[in-house]
């Protein structure tokens, strides 16, 4: 079963007018889809300098497709889909893309300085997931904080907090080591993917991929 296309052209057309009526600039239209571009921090930084967004989440096989290619003529179209999976409806991939590119707004966050330093924040060389991180109390149920982090040492803490990252991203994400760009990476960075067993792939470049697991080192 396909979405019809009138409903969906009212509906749209009835939001863009209101929106319009109250001056604000050209939206974007989200429209989830399995089919879709990822959906990535990258995106959600870009989606959040748009001046509204509208989405269009589908139930069943999704919209007829005459809907996508008639608004695309009025303003940009991003198919985006939240994962390599398929979910009944639409709804939690709004919600998804809607939390995502909020907490980028400002005002939204209590820090606005807080995001660059989330996973996959865009524009660094390396793209490497947080670390663990804790809080007070220092001890709960026998558990400790690491003692670095109690240290008072920034210089310290700072590399503790690299090494967690480059630890946690070569084991749940190795596809990102890959394409980090060696400039990146400083003589410590370097010295701990070593002992991860990472190694340059001096073939890999032309392909993006800068980064390789050291022969002999299981996954
Ligand atoms: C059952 S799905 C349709 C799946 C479609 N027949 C396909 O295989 O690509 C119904 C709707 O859920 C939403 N949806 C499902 N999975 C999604 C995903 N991974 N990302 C974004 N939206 C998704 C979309 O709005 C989609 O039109």
């Amino acid at each position: 079963m396909v979405m019809k296309t009138e409903p969906w052209g009212e509906a749209l057309d009835a939001v863009l007018a209101d929106g319009y009526e109250t001056g604000s600039r050209e939206p974007a239209l989200i429209v989830p889809t399995p089919s879709g571009r990822p959906f990535t921090q990258e995106l959600a930084v870009h989606l959040s300098e748009r001046p509204w967004l509208i989405f269009t989440p589908a139930r069943y096989e999704g919209i007829d497709r005459r809907v996508v290619d008639e608004y695309a003529t009025r303003m940009p179209v991003y198919e985006v889909s939240i994962g390599d999976y398929v979910l009944a409806g639409g709804e939690a991939a709004v919600l998804v893309v809607t939390e995502a590119v909020a907490r980028l707004l400002p005002g939204v966050l209590g820090n606005a300085e807080s995001h660059r330093d989330d996973s996959f924040a865009p524009g660094a060389m390396a793209s490497l997931l947080e670390g663990p991180v804790y809080t007070k109390p220092p001890e709960w149920r026998g558990r400790d904080i690491p003692d670095v982090l109690l240290s008072g040492h920034h210089g310290k803490i700072a590399r503790w907090r690299r090494d967690e990252a480059l630890k946690r991203t070569t084991a749940h994400r190795p596809d990102l080591i890959e394409r980090c760009d060696p400039k990146a990476f400083d003589k410590k960075d370097r010295e701990m993917l070593s002992i991860l067993g990472w190694e340059p792939d001096p073939e890999g470049e032309p392909y993006g991929r800068f980064w390789r697991r050291a022969e002999g080192v299981e996954e």
